[in-house]
């Protein structure tokens, strides 16, 4: 089932919504990436879905069910996580603390948390390895690893990602794109944007592309490859 959007209207007015009826599926264990230039309403679109913006219009679909009209802090408990854009790590907390956060709504449970953390560290050896560090001194490549793996400690099935690669040189966009293939390989669900067109595409199943919020393209990753410089060049 996955997530469905549709026929969303939404903006931070009710005046200039900013989406302006977009329909969007998110299949389940799939990645299916969203394009756009700057301002397409992306980040808008994941935020509206997580529950930061009521949409005007529309509905919101997580495996069947209406979450529109849930909260942010709801999500981790519908099975959804979420990488906001322009996220980061807490510099003075441990890489572990940071882990626990991730993890807030099981904190009354330390088993639970264990569990939990074990799973993490078991997928990270790094991060096992770095646990009492402070997240504030690994390495660009390892905080981004950081972000990616607090979003998995509440085990959840769907997870959006807002702009993973941005501010990395190029060899450590690598290693998280490695990193989001894994998520890929256990069958996550994953919604996704980022700047970094191809990277982003050559592990996409499907593909979105909007404009001024937006339906413009969609289709497999295959089809979408071959439109992919008449996409590109709508936006410049
Ligand atoms: N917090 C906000 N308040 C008001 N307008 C916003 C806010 N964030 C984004 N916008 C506007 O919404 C539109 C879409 O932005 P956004 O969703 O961030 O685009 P994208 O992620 O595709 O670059 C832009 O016109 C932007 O100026
Ligand atoms: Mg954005």
């Amino acid at each position: 089932m996955g997530l469905e959007v549709k026929n969303i209207v939404a903006g931070y007015t009710r005046e200039v919504p900013i989406l302006n009826g977009v329909n969007l599926t998110a299949q389940d264990g799939r990645v299916t990436v969203i394009l756009g230039p700057n301002g397409a309403g992306k980040s808008t679109l994941l935020k509206t879905i997580y529950g930061y913006l009521t949409p005007q219009e529309g509905e919101v679909l997580h495996d069947g069910k209406r979450i529109q009209d849930l909260k942010p802090n709801q999500m981790l408990g519908e099975g959804i996580a979420y990488l906001l854009q322009g996220h980061s790590v807490f510099p003075r907390m441990t890489v572990e603390e940071n882990l626990e956060l991730g993890g807030w709504i099981m904190r009354g449970d330390q088993k639970r948390m264990q569990t939990a953390l074990d799973f993490v560290y078991a997928r990270f050896p790094r991060l096992r390895e770095k646990r009492s560090f402070l997240a504030g001194i690994l390495s660009g490549g390892e905080q981004r690893m950081l972000e990616i793996a607090r979003l998995t400690m509440t085990g959840p099935r769907t997870i959006l990602l807002d702009e993973p690669s941005v501010g990395l040189m190029p060899s450590l966009v690598d290693e998280v794109y490695e990193e989001i293939s894994k998520l890929k390989d256990e069958r996550y669900t994953i919604l996704m944007v980022d700047q970094n067109v191809r990277k982003s595409m050559s592990i996409a199943d499907y593909v979105y592309a909007l404009a001024l919020g937006e339906n413009r393209y969609e289709g497999p990753r295959e089809e979408m490859e071959k439109k992919l410089d008449d996409i590109v060049r709508e936006w410049i």
